[in-house]
């Protein structure tokens, strides 16, 4: 018997396919199941370099099931969840605001849920959820994140991870669940879908095709390399204090168009291109509806009270996420395959 099956949700998507890695290879002492519903934005060619490890598996289905996930703790003996499976891309979330309701409201309880009715002794286990910094609102040019900083959000997918963050709380002050929260601000680097705004201009950059800048590109960003998130779930989930809240971020503000700016020249230099040919692919189009202005992250609690720095910088992980994407551009091409150009045109082609 491991010492903990530890199930992790959404882990053939994004910043899932690193928390599994950084699972499966430190920890081979635990058992690690990754339940995924693959819709668009999984892709199990995330992971073809573990999936043949001993303490992998994958397990194909949908948290908005509650009996298939009640099963699923039963069957397996879950000792500990760590959650990440969301509908994530804000744009998609303008558009089909139902669909994060049902995946990130519906699915985050069912898995509370099952995990209260199977933990009997809720002190031998942890429930993680992976949330993100949108739900405290937007900043202006000052200020930042704090745990404390009281819930605003303003769109439907920040609004819908609110909502999953105040019901994990709810099961934990009502029902003694051992929970614990992070909320990060912008993540990037290999693996993202490319409707987020570095691997969708890298896509287009390579395609020779328009960047479209919401409104004047003045919006403001934190980034964080994916990896270093995902050693920062590793250290919360270890040594989080029960009940706590955690901020996570890269102390790394961009606006937009001096990031799209960069990352034009880093483009230019790589593929071997004139200096200015990507920059003259951008295009400012009709701003996204109820754009947050700023997000900036206060995470010095995770680093006084754990010990925890990014590894990365934004130099090196820019250069690593750029050389990245410009050597699995299969990859790319691979994930665009299914309803990717139907999403595309219905998102850019009227702004
Ligand atoms: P993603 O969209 O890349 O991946 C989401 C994964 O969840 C996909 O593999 C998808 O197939 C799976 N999924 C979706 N609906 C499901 C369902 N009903 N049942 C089972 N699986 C389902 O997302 P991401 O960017 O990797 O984000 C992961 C988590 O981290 C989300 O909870 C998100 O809110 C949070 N987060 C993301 C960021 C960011 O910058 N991307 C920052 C902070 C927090
Ligand atoms: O802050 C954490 C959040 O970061 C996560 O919770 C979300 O899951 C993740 O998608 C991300 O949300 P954003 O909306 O900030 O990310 P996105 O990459 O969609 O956009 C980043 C900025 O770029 C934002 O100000 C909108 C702008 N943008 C985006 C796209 C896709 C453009 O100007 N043009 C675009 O085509």
């Amino acid at each position: 018997m491991s010492a903990k099956t530890i199930l992790i949700t959404g882990g053939a998507g994004f910043i899932g396919s690193h928390v599994v890695r950084e699972f499966v290879l430190k920890y081979p002492e635990y058992h690690i199941l990754n339940l995924d519903a693959l819709t668009y934005a999984g892709n199990l060619s995330n992971l073809t370099d573990i999936e043949d490890k001993d303490n992998y598996e994958f397990i194909k289905g949908d948290i908005v099931d509650l009996n298939f996930i009640n099963e699923l703790f039963i069957k397996h003996e879950i000792t500990d969840v760590i959650h990440l499976a969301a509908e994530s891309h804000v744009d998609r979330s303008i558009l089909n605001p139902l669909a994060f309701i049902h995946t990130n409201v519906v699915g985050t309880s069912n898995l509370l849920h099952a995990a209260k009715s199977n933990w009997s002794n809720t002190s031998e286990h942890k429930f993680y959820h992976v949330s993100t910094d949108e739900v405290y609102g937007s900043l202006s040019e000052t200020g930042y994140f704090l745990e404390t900083t009281p819930y605003d959000p303003r769109s439907p997918y920040s609004a819908s991870k609110a909502s999953s963050d105040m019901i994990v709380r709810s099961f934990a002050h009502t029902f003694n669940l051992p929970i614990v929260i992070s909320n990060c601000s912008n993540n990037y680097g290999p693996n993202q879908f490319p409707e987020k705004l570095i691997p969708l201009f890298i896509s287009n950059i390579i395609d020779q095709k328009p960047l479209p800048v919401y409104g004047k590109g003045e919006n403001v960003r934190d980034w964080l390399y994916v990896v270093d998130h995902a050693k920062a779930i590793d250290l919360i989930f270890h040594e989080g204090q029960p009940g706590e809240t955690y901020n996570i971020g890269g102390e790394n503000e961009w606006s937009n168009i001096d990031l799209i700016k960069l990352l034009c020249q880093k483009m230019d230099t790589k593929l071997g291109r004139n200096k200015g040919d990507s920059e003259s692919l951008i295009t400012f189009v009709k701003d996204r509806a109820g754009h947050d202005f700023r997000y900036a992250i206060d995470c010095s609690k995770l680093k006084k009270n754990l010990d925890w720095a990014p590894i990365e910088t934004f130099e090196t992980g820019i250069e690593k996420t750029i050389d990245w994407y410009l050597g699995n551009q299969q990859w790319i091409e691979h994930v665009k395959s299914g309803a990717y150009q139907e999403y595309y045109s219905q998102q850019y082609s009227n702004r």
